[in-house]
Formats: C-alpha cells, structure tokens, sequence
C-alpha cells in the first residue's frame, strides 16, 4: 500500500467503529479513532453515547499507561476537540500523551471547536493531515452537520413500494409490501435515527405503533401530524408508551409521554426547532404519499430509504412519491430490495 491507501485504510476503520455510536451519540457526532503504529493497531476506540468519553480518549485508554510512541499516528475522523464540554478537550489530550501524528477525515464545524483543534494541534508541533476520506466522513456524520450548520434534523423520507411502484391501495384498505427481513431493517432504523413521523390518514388506515420492537432497547420519538385533532385517542400511537409528539394547528399541552404542539400555519419550523430542543438530530417521515409529497414540496428532505418489493406487483394503486436523488447504498434482502438516495 503507498502512503495514501494506508491513511484510507485506517481511516476506514475510524469510520467503521465510528458507525457503532449510532443511535447513542446524537446531538454529538459519530467518532471513531485509531492509533497506529508499524501497521499496527496499538489501539482503537469510538464514542459510545452523548456524555461518555470522546473516540480519543477511548483509544488512549485502550492503549493503558505511558504515551503514545513517537512513531505511532492517530487517526480520528473529526477535528479533536478544543473546548471543555461535558469532557476535558481532547487535543490537550492528545499533547500531553505525546501524539506526534494526526491525520483527520474533517473538521469539526462546531463553533467552539471548529479549526481550534487543529490549530492547537499544530501549534504544539504535532503533523497534521486532514481531509482523508473527507467526503465518506461528510456522510456518516450528516446528522450531526445537518443540526449544526442548518439548525434543523437531517431528514429522511421513507417508504416501501411494490415492484411496479405503488406504496398504498387506492381504497385505503392496508396491504403488507415488505418481508420480514425489511421489517427488521425498519426496527434497526427505529433504534438509530431520532425521531419518525407520519400523517393522520395513515394512524387511521395502519394504526402504527411506531416503535422499535425488534432491535435493542432505543425508542424513537413518534411523530403524527393530526391538524384539527381528528385522531381517535384509542390509536396504538396514544399508548404513552413511548414519547409522543402531535402536531396540529392550535393545542399545545402535555400529558405523561404525549405533548401536542401547534404549528399554527409553521409546521416545519415549529417541528425542527422542538427537535433540536430535545438534541435530536435526524428524522424519518414513514408516509403516506401526502405527507412525503409534502415534504418533498417543501425542500426539507435529504434522503430517501425506499424498501421496494420484489414479490409484491399490483397493477395499480398510489404510486411512490418521483424524485431526482444520487443513489448511495444498495441491499439486497430476500423478499425486498434496499435503496438509499440523498437528495
Ligand atoms: N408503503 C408505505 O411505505 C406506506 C407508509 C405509510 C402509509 N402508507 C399508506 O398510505 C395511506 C395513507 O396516506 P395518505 O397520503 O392518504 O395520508 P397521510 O400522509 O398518512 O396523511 C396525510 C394527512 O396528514 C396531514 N399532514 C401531513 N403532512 C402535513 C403537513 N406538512 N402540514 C399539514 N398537514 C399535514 C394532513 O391532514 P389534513 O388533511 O387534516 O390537512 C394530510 O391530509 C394508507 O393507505 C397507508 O397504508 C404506505
């Protein structure tokens, strides 16, 4: 490997334990860092959950006592930090255990941190590259500069389709599209993004619960949009089970796990502003067709997760929202086909 295949390839790996944090992380980023020495791994770590050590220092405690060898490069896929958070800043960190090399994917838009760790970092003599695998590091951490630099969740609209396009019956009446394995994925994505929302008619056709029933212990918020607060409060959503937000038009109250908050005619501002109250940083809107189009109108969308049915052909139906998007993650399961696009 010449010497550029060799940061990507560590770098990929800070990624790759970076990725484990997801769910747990939010409002912080996802981080992964390795130390390495001869080709080695002296050390690795990743940051666990919001509140819990940084990568840097998981990675240091990993490698025990004493400093880090003078030979030896820590790879990190965001800027170090540089400002006493709920932790101690880990570029001092970072200067006191001796790292002479330091190669970063990007910096870390934050303002308290923002150029300041690297800044430090090279003020104190220590090498520095950055933008190693910047753009895949960019990706991973979309949520996390999504609510810091625009001040609102990263959003995903998701949905299942049939192989010939149609995501719901025209008589309402509710039919199965995706197989047990997409059922699986969907809980999976229930325990690592923020929150998931849908619209009234689908609380009325589907009655979902919204939760993460097959994948760990974490629970999204669950989101219906009810404008004039038609719903029935004996849908499966109002369990109080789980947080749960309702949006409509003009009541805002707070009942054990239900808050309703009203949007007046601002739907979108009121919902992102009350997310990153709560440190939440990405959003999956579940459907129907009305409100994924409605999102879709409104320019607040920045990928799209659709689980489309190998098996499953109707003929007619609502067909899935159309849209231009870069496709960026295939998966084949047994019964559906997984396709990722940002927007
Ligand atoms: N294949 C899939 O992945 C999938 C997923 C979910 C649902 N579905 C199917 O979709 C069907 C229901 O979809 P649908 O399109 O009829 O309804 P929907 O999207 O579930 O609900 C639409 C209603 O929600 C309210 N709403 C949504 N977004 C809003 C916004 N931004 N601002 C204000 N109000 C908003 C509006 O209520 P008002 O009319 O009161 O203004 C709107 O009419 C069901 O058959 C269900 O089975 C399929």
């Amino acid at each position: 490997m010449d010497k550029r295949d060799t940061h990507d390839f560590w770098m990929q790996r800070c990624l790759t334990l970076a990725a484990r944090g997801l769910g747990g992380t939010a409002p912080n980023p996802l981080v992964g860092c390795v130390i390495v020495r001869n080709e080695c791994i002296l050390a690795e770590g990743w940051h666990h959950r919001a509140g819990e050590p940084h990568a840097e220092v998981e990675a240091i405690r990993a490698m025990g006592e004493g400093q880090i060898p003078s030979d030896a490069t820590v790879y990190v896929n965001l800027e170090p930090c540089a400002h006493f958070g709920k932790t101690p800043p880990c570029a001092n960190l970072l200067l006191e255990r001796g790292a002479s090399r330091i190669v970063v994917a990007m910096q870390d838009p934050f303002p308290d941190v923002h150029g300041k760790g690297l800044e430090l970092l090279r003020q104190s003599g220590v090498h520095v590259l950055t933008g190693v695998l910047e753009a895949e590091a960019t990706w991973l951490n979309r949520r996390f500069l999504s609510a810091v630099t625009r001040n609102r969740p990263w959003v995903i609209l998701k949905w299942a389709e049939t192989a010939d396009g149609y995501m719901a019956d025209e008589s309402g009446i509710r039919r199965q599209i995706s197989g047990p394995s997409a059922q699986l994925l969907l809980h999976r994505w229930r325990s690592e993004e923020g929150a998931f929302l849908v619209g009234k008619n689908t609380v009325i056709h589907d009655n979902p619960l919204l939760t993460n029933r097959l994948y760990g212990e974490k629970q999204p918020v669950r989101i219906v949009v009810d404008p004039k607060l038609e719903l029935p409060a004996y849908m499966s959503v109002f369990n109080n089970q789980a947080q749960t937000w309702v949006l409509n038009e003009a009541v805002s109250r707070i009942s054990g796990n239900l808050r309703w908050m009203a949007y007046g005619h601002n739907l979108f501002p009121v919902l992102f502003d009350a997310m990153h109250e709560d440190g939440s940083n990405s959003l999956v809107v579940e459907g129907g067709p009305v409100t994924l189009q409605r999102f879709l109108n409104s320019g607040y969308a920045d990928e799209i997760r659709i689980l489309r049915s190998k098996k499953q052909r109707w003929g007619s139906g609502i067909p899935a929202p159309a849209f231009h998007g870069t496709l960026r993650e295939t998966q084949a399961l047994h019964d559906d086909d997984v396709f990722i696009y940002s927007l």
